[in-house]
């Protein structure tokens, strides 16, 4: 069985300490295809499913992980969580490092991703934001003028600390499972400091886009830079990967997007392209923008579950891996309906050059995890192929 219950970890991640002992990155060496791969980049996982579809190479069935797959669904979780808040728990390696490998124990995924939150590199760069249980990020003086703007310094490598060595011991942990680094795109981060809290349409986060270009262009440019520094220290201590979760995205209309988000996204991939991991852009209620989040420049663009799979495929440019797109909601439906959606999806993406299986967005918290565990072992069960 590729998953366990309850924490009890699988031989794969048995011997802990002799596996600490290990280098997590070897010296640079050819890659698969003859490519010289590049020191500080995890060769141990470039040949994986879920790295060789990120790449647009065949796999035998489409590679699987869950955003969100750590989290509330997973007793184990709220097991390891309870008495801790979670920007704590996101401090700390042992924490970040149990509770990222507890879905991959259980469901036996292709990926691991990293257990933290898109604020993190926010408060390690000295502003006052928290994550309120049951709320989100909330931010008590939210960011509306110069002076705010310059309340937010750069990242150091060495404020998150915390992160590069959790991400060292999964990495060891992992083998040649890929950990999947991730960050807050730069539009979702300034929707939190602006409103100050989540919101479904971030109104002042978008009024201030509009009235105020020049302030606007500062915010984003330091978050720019905060996120470049953030998913390089990542990648740097092992991570495979990374996304991009510019979640809220979708609230702005294709023409601003183009204008006054794009420039950003695409100078935080093509600063991470010399560091040679795949990456994947996500956002939700994208589905006018598919071809300007292809266009930004990564790998793979995740799709939520608005637009079907195969016509995704004609909405972004040829070149690009597909990642998506099962409803979380459908989760909550008796299995038999569960196994005839994600069919549809996995047939779907099939259209695809390439298709990562995964969710349209986050697992809810209140999913099973039984029919997680039955979803992981059925998509690993279909064969995959393209259609092109
Ligand atoms: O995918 C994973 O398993 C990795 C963990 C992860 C978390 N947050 C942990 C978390 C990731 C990738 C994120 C990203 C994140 N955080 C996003 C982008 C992804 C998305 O969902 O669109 C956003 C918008 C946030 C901001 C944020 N943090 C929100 C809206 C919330 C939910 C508030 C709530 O309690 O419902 C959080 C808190 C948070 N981040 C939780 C987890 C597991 C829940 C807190 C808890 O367990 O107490």
């Amino acid at each position: 069985m590729p998953w366990t219950f309850g924490g009890v970890s699988s031989g794969r991640f048995g011997a802990k300490a002799a596996a600490l002992g290990r280098d997590p990155r070897p010296a640079a060496r050819a890659g698969p295809r003859g490519y010289e791969t590049i020191p500080g980049v995890n060769n141990q996982t470039a040949d994986s499913p879920f790295i060789r579809a990120c790449r647009r190479q065949p796999v035998s069935s489409a590679p699987v992980w869950y955003m969100r797959q750590a989290g509330r669904s997973l007793p184990e979780y709220r097991a390891t969580r309870a008495g801790t808040a979670m920007l704590d728990a996101c401090s700390n390696p042992d924490l970040i490092t149990e509770i990222t490998l507890q879905p991959v124990r259980r469901f036996g995924v292709d990926a691991a991703i990293l257990f933290s939150d898109i604020v993190v590199p926010l408060r390690a760069a000295g502003l006052d934001i928290d994550i309120r249980p049951g709320v989100g990020p909330v931010l008590d003086k939210p960011i509306r003028d110069e002076d705010d703007v310059a309340r937010l310094r750069g990242l150091e490598p060495g404020d998150v600390a915390f992160v590069s060595q959790a991400v060292e011991m999964l990495t060891a942990e992992l083998g040649e499972t890929p950990l999947i680094g991730f960050a807050g795109g730069p539009f979702t981060l300034a929707c939190y400091l602006v409103d100050g809290a989540p919101s479904k349409t971030f109104d002042r986060t978008r009024s201030l886009m509009y009235g105020a270009p020049a302030l606007w262009a500062s915010l984003l440019g330091r978050l720019t830079d905060i996120t470049i520094t953030f998913l390089q220290v990542q990648v740097q201590a092992g991570a495979s990967a990374v996304q991009l979760f510019d979640s809220w995205a979708g609230i702005v209309s294709p023409e601003d997007y183009q204008r006054s988000v794009l420039p950003f996204s695409r100078r935080i991939f093509t600063a991470l392209a010399s560091a040679g991991v795949p990456a994947i852009h996500f956002g939700v209620g994208t589905g006018e923008l598919l071809g300007l989040l292809g266009e930004a420049g990564a790998d793979v663009v995740g799709v939520d579950w608005r637009v079907p799979l195969d016509d995704a495929v004609h909405r972004v440019a040829p070149g690009k891996a597909l990642q998506g797109n099962l409803d979380p909601a459908i989760l909550l439906a008796p299995w038999p309906v569960v196994r005839e959606r994600a069919s549809e999806v996995l047939e779907k993406g099939r259209t695809a050059e390439s298709h990562i299986f995964n969710l349209g967005h986050g697992v809810l918290p209140e999913t099973d995890p039984d029919i997680l565990a039955r979803l992981t072992d059925l998509v690993h069960a279909t064969p995959a192929g393209s259609a092109r």
